[in-house]
């Protein structure tokens, strides 16, 4: 029985008062939420303002990034041990902004995974296909290389600390959300390939997100389907009552 993950990606969103209010408000709509797990990732610098908040309550904590060196001369980046240090049990790596404005590759994804692991984090890893491949007939290609690298390495115990987010780049922020046939289409065949790469029981267990304009409106045709186990949202994360509408789906 996969328990199914709700995650709300705050992006460049928030500083520490509104992030503070963001979640205050958001408690009391999801506080009887069972069944579900809740995760929220603000940027670094509200982080601490969020953790103070949701102290004693079902909501995690995670940061949208990290680096993969765990302390040296490497200005600019946050390692995964001070990510674990500043309250976080999960990490987003991958993201497909990340991949698209800040050179990510399926190499570094893998590395920071790695380092995420080390540092007792779970991981939220983001593929998905652009509209470009999509159309080209390459979606299967994109996300066989996806996976495929971005675990490389990776064992079949560990992917118990790994979320897979399956997130059309067309559909991230558009309002254009796949349908329920195209997402689930895509989440079997990543479920088929982890069986593949490592064995049925481990792709049995592993949570696959859907991400992609989740809105309260169509989170439940999309959680229906048998291997949606759950969304990674953005835009309609950003407001408590739309976002406890996706947790209370
Ligand atoms: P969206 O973003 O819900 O605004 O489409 C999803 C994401 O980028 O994780």
């Amino acid at each position: 029985m996969r328990t199914p993950v709700i995650a709300g990606n705050w992006k460049l969103f928030k500083k520490q008062a509104d992030a503070a209010d963001l979640v205050t408000a958001l408690i009391p709509l999801v506080k009887d939420a069972v069944g579900v797990e809740i995760v929220v990732a603000p940027v670094f610098t509200s982080l601490s303002a969020v953790r103070e908040k949701i102290r004693g309550t079902n909501i995690k904590l995670s940061a949208q990034n990290c680096y993969w060196e765990e302390e040296g001369a490497f200005t600019g980046e946050i390692a995964p041990g001070m990510i674990k240090d500043a309250g976080c049990s999960h990490v987003i790596i991958g993201h497909s902004e990340r991949r698209q404005y800040f050179g990510e590759t399926n190499e570094t994804v893998n590395k920071k995974i790695k380092a995420a692991l080390k540092a007792g984090l779970v991981s939220l890893l983001c593929i998905g296909e652009t509209l470009a491949q999509r159309e080209a007939e390459k979606t299967f290609d994109i996300l066989r290389s996806q996976v495929t690298d971005g675990l490389a390495g990776i064992t079949a115990v560990e992917l118990a600390a790994i979320i897979i987010a399956y997130e059309p780049v067309w559909a991230i922020g558009t309002g254009k959300t796949a349908s329920d046939d195209q997402a689930q289409e895509a989440h079997a065949f990543i479920r088929g390939l982890v069986a593949e790469l490592y064995d049925q029981a481990t792709a049995d267990a592993i949570r696959i997100l859907y991400g992609g304009s989740v809105k309260p409106e169509n989170v439940k045709g999309l959680m229906s389907r048998p291997d949606i186990d759950g969304a990674l949202v953005g835009g309609a994360s950003l407001k408590a009552d739309s976002f406890a509408g996706i947790v209370n789906f």
